[in-house]
This record gives C-alpha cells, structure tokens and sequence, in this order.
C-alpha cells in the first residue's frame, strides 16, 4: 500500500508564512481563452484553500498541452488564472514568467495566503527534459513542494520530479492523496468481474499499462483508434481508419496471449471523411478503402453495454470515436450511460483523462453516477498497470 505524507500531516505553524509550490495539472481543453471542462481546476481548490487558510504564500505550476518549448499564446494559463480566481473567491496573481528574478520578486510580495499561477511550464524545453538547473530554479522559488497533480505524475519531468528532489519536505495535495487511496485498493484488489475499457488514439503512449492491464482483467473492450491497430493485426480492413502501423506486430501479439479477454467492434459508423459527412454503418468489418471508421456501431453498443454489468468492477479510458463531433458520438455516449447504470446496480465504476471525462458530461452524466472520476487518463491506466509514478515514489513517506 502506497502510503505518503499529505499536506495536512504539515503542522500549521510550518506553513504559516512559508512559500509552497504545488504541482498541479491544469492540462484542460481550452478554446479561444474559452475553458470547456473545469473539473481538473475544481479538484485542486481544497488543496489551495487548506493552504490560503494557513497563511502559505502559494505558488502554483502546470503545464497545459505540448508546446514543445514554444510560447504560444493559445496555450497560455492566462485564463485559468481567471477561472481559479472565481472558484477561490480570492484573487489569483498570474505570472508570465517561470523563473527568473522577477518571480522570485513576485514570490516574495506575496502576501500570506496570496495565490500566483506561473505561466505554462512546458514553454520551457528544459521542463519535460527534466533539466537539472531548470528543476533547480523552479525549486529556488519555494521552502515546501506539494504534488496535487495527479494526472502529470508519470512523468519524471522537473516540476513533477526533478524540482521535488531539493525539498525536504515534499507531500501529496489531497487530489493526489484521494487518487493514491481509492487505486491502490483498486490496484491490489479489484472486485471481480473486472472489465476495462480502453479507447482513444494512441497505443504508443499507453502500451505498458496495457500489457499489465491485460493480465489484470477479465475482459478488455477496445474503441477508437486503438480498435483499429488491433483489427489491423487481425487482418481486419480498416480502409482509412486511424492506425498506429508499427504497433501492428504489437498488437498481434497481444491477441495471441489474450485473444479471448479481447473484444473489438464489429461494426462502425463510418464516411470518406471528417470533411465528407455523408455517414453509414458498417456491419461485418469491411470498411470499404477510402473510408474512415469515427465511431463503433450499435451492434457494438450493444455487445459492449451487455458486457459493463452491475457487479464487478469497470475501468473506462478514452473515447469510443471522435465523440466532440455529434455524428460520431454515441458509441461514447452509449459507453458513458452504461457505466452509471452498472454504479447503479452496484459495480464499482472508474473514469479516466480528460477526454472522457468531457464524455461523460456530454452524455449528461452526473459526478455521482460514477464512483471514482480520476483526474489522470494516462497516469491511471499506469497506476492501475501497477507501474511505480515518479512524481509520486518522490514524495515523502507517512512518518
Ligand atoms: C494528461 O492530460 O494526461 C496529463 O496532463 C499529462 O499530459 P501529457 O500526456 O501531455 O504529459
């Protein structure tokens, strides 16, 4: 059992008065300024506000989408520092700077309990490199480090590792505490039958947690792009379809050692393109060459829903297709209404990342039709993989 110091285990009068930084995830969508899913933000106001009500000075850093080093302005955390100043009710300074003497100037006139959010920390290469004297800089800054920032800790990047290094004193926010005590329970014993459901583009990303995922569960239900590798594997066609080619072989092998756990759709809603809306369905697997698989088809719905029953436990990861658009979203939908139906009946439900979470507001699904909403896409599926998270092996043990 993972076991960490938490920000309430600080005695008041060492926080009174003391600089803390706390690591915090505010990768959220956001469109010309406009926030569209919040729930990210609202999660880290109890960490922020234990500490304005001790008197910490309280720097906050994020990241927000990969910049890749570049300072662009749509990825600027200028509008989060308006949303937090709403949900605080108290004024939230926003720096434009990351390091530097000018923050540290800032940092120093803070007021006891004053709250400033620096600007996106990946507009520093130097961030996601994990960069020795950039971890440095940003660590000058502060006396204590929290990470409430659960959604970025498998990251070993400078301000979710390499920054912690050079505190004594580092603990987890209460998002990060919350996150660490329900998955570990999960982690160590998953009320059985345990089905995980795993959608969205990118195999690369998630491919460790998978494996491990796979040897976990009873039944995987795959979606998204990642169906499509795996029908490809399967010599499936998939005409245009989202497709990581070289994780082909990977894919093949998976099927091989867990072929019967796996279940993949078996019809889709499809059409030539996303510009070129004139959609169908597709039974039987045989996306014609020049069209794209968006979506799974109701066959699939039904297949899938019938598998997400009320007793066990479900684990549900990334979209079924592109669900922002309305053509390709019931496949997501459908998943999102089964999964509180089964909290209904009884199972116990979690949610991950960002995307389905927005999901699931899309399909009007409320917070408490689901037992545990995490703030991490993939951080939970490496948690749940049973892979240590670097930003949170660093923080400091209980006692
Ligand atoms: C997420 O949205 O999953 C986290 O904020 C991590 O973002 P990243 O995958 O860009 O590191």
């Amino acid at each position: 059992m993972i076991n960490k110091a938490v920000v309430s285990d600080i005695p008041d009068d060492e926080l009174k008065g003391k600089k803390v930084f706390v690591r915090v995830d505010f990768n959220v969508p956001i469109k010309d300024g406009r926030i569209s899913e919040d729930y990210r933000i609202r999660r880290t106001v109890p960490t922020i506000d234990y500490l304005v009500e001790k008197g910490a000075k309280v720097i906050l850093g994020s990241h927000l989408g990969r910049p890749k080093g570049r300072d662009l302005p749509g990825l600027s955390l200028r509008p989060i520092a308006f949303r937090l100043t709403e949900l605080l009710g108290r004024d939230v300074k926003f720096s434009p700077k990351i390091i530097g003497k000018d923050v540290h100037y800032e940092v120093d006139n803070l007021n006891n309990g004053g709250v400033m959010l620096l600007e996106n920390l990946r507009f520093h290469i130097e961030e996601r490199n994990n960069d020795e004297e950039f971890a440095k800089e940003l660590a000058s800054l502060a006396d204590i480090y929290v990470n409430d920032a659960f959604g970025t800790s498998h990251r070993a990047h400078a301000s979710t590792y390499g920054m912690a290094l050079h505190f004594e004193k580092k603990v987890a926010g209460f998002v990060v505490n919350k996150e660490i005590m329900f998955m570990s329970s999960m982690l160590m014993n998953p009320l059985k039958p345990y089905v995980v459901i795993v959608g969205g583009a990118k195999i690369k990303d998630k491919i460790g947690a998978m494996k491990n995922l796979m040897e976990k569960a009873d039944k995987v239900l795959l979606g998204g792009g990642i169906a499509y590798t795996f029908l490809k594997a399967k010599d499936v066609p998939i005409g245009n379809s989202i497709c990581e080619d070289e994780m082909v072989p990977w894919a093949k092998e998976a099927l091989e050692k867990y072929g019967e756990k796996i279940f993949l759709p078996v019809d889709h809603v499809v059409a030539e393109s996303f510009e070129n809306r004139k959609t169908s369905i597709v039974v039987d697997n045989e996306i014609p060459d020049d069209y794209h698989g968006f979506d799974i088809g109701p066959k699939t719905m039904t297949k899938y829903s019938s598998l997400i029953k009320g007793n066990g436990t479900i684990f549900w990861n990334g979209p079924m297709g592109l669900f922002e658009d309305s053509d390709f979203s019931s496949g997501t939908t459908q998943i999102a209404r089964s999964m509180a139906l089964a909290t209904w009946r009884g199972a116990t439900t979690v949610i991950g990342g960002g995307d389905t979470i927005s999901a699931m507001r899309n399909a009007e699904v409320l917070d408490l039709e689901i037992t545990h909403i995490s703030t991490g896409g993939g951080a939970s599926l490496e948690f749940l993989g049973g892979s240590d998270l670097p930003g949170i092996t660093v923080l400091n043990d209980k006692n």
